[in-house]
């Protein structure tokens, strides 16, 4: 968590948001929120479409001006400063550069709104152009690059000036899944070299959860859940959370005086000590690769939980096989295991017997 290292005691949050919201007339783009964000931290934005991610980057960016609250950048109050005053830096999925320019031109534009010496220019620009991999593409035009490249031009005329901010608003959504992870390894690598705090946007969870300290997922204009990845993975807060990130298995249930919750069926499923007092009603998740398939006869360790069925479907997706199986009490339960070959896979139609442990059995608030 370098986000936590890597701040002394006093030091000011780069961002810190208190009771930011927007209104269209009648649509609440986004709620009342707080959200603080640590000097250096890599924090993304997350959610689907229209949940409020582009409403709040803007508002920080001073694009949009807020309904309610007051934004501080580095402990100041800038709830009214001109966007161009903020010194924050932005990249676009569009890439937004400039048709007839260079790509030196167009890394140099920044500097030269800023009215900097030619000298200057010239080391900066190569310097940034080095970092994102474009020296020798100088004298091109934007028509002339990839996407990849283009975004890359994008990146380096963010970074030559040097913003305490760095915000990315789905930077990588118009290209190819290769390409996209290359980049990421990339942005990831700058992050690290700049030690700038970046703000990045995307509606992709594989995205977010490889290349971010924190992620802020958010839903119907509030955050849905802040935390790190692992948190949001293994520690949902509740179902939106749950299944949106990772692919999730849910059950609903009510505590008996054993302390197991009992489902369909009269079933029972093991939860972790101390959680839940009996009567109590109950949703609980199982992430798909934390389900062992076995064999009926063989025994249930003490305090799994532990489901008969049938297997319905297998679907081999490279390193890892998907499993679907249908439980004697009338659920649908997926489990993922690392793939084996085809002749050890389970078949259609075999009973299974479903077992997990129940340190893996997650409750979730709502
Ligand atoms: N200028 C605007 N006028 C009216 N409604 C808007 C405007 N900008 C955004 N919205 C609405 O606010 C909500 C959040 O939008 P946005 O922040 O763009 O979502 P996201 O970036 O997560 O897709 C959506 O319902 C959207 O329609
Ligand atoms: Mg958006």
């Amino acid at each position: 968590m370098r986000h936590l290292n890597c701040i002394g005691a006093g030091t000011p949050h780069a961002i810190d948001l208190k009771q930011i919201s927007k209104t269209y007339g009648t649509v609440t783009a986004l709620h009342p929120t707080d959200l603080d964000v640590e000097q250096g931290e890599f924090l993304t934005l997350l959610g689907p479409s229209g949940s409020g991610k582009t409403t709040l980057l803007n508002l920080i960016a001073g694009a949009t001006a807020p309904t309610t609250g007051v934004i501080h950048l580095d402990g100041r109050d800038i709830t009214r400063m001109p966007p161009r005053e903020r010194g924050i830096g932005m990249v676009f999925q569009n890439y937004a550069l400039m048709p007839h320019m260079t790509v030196f031109e167009n890394v140099a534009y920044p500097l030269r709104a800023r009215r900097q010496h030619t000298n200057v220019i010239h080391a900066k620009v190569t310097e940034a152009l080095e970092r994102v991999g474009l020296r020798g593409f100088e004298h091109r035009k934007p028509r002339q690059l990839s996407g990849g490249q283009q975004q890359r031009v994008g990146i380096a005329r963010c970074i030559v000036y040097s913003p305490a901010i760095i915000m990315m608003d789905e930077p990588l959504g118009a290209l190819d899944k290769n390409l996209r992870d290359q980049m990421q390894v990339e942005i990831k690598r700058l992050h690290k070299d700049l030690g700038t705090t970046i703000i990045y946007v995307t509606h992709d969870q594989e995205e977010a959860l490889n290349m971010s300290d924190r992620i802020c997922l958010m839903s119907m204009g509030k955050i849905a859940q802040l935390g790190t990845p692992d948190e949001l993975y293994f520690q949902p807060r509740n179902r939106f959370v749950a299944e949106f990130i990772g692919e999730s298995n849910l059950f609903i249930g009510r505590m008996n005086d054993g302390g197991r919750m009992v489902i369909a069926g009269n079933q029972s499923i093991a939860v972790p000590s101390g959680r839940c007092t009996q009567g109590s009603e109950l949703l609980v998740m199982v992430r798909p690769e934390k389900v062992r398939i076995s064999t009926i006869e063989e025994p249930v360790a003490n305090g799994d939980s532990a489901l008969t069925g049938e297997i319905v479907s297998t679907s081999f997706i490279g390193g890892m096989t998907r499993v679907t199986a249908h439980t004697d009490n009338g659920l649908t339960i997926t489990a993922k295991m690392v793939s084996s070959s085809a002749r050890s896979r389970p078949e259609p139609g075999s009973r299974v017997r479903l077992c997990w442990s129940s340190s893996d059995t997650v409750v979730l608030d709502e």
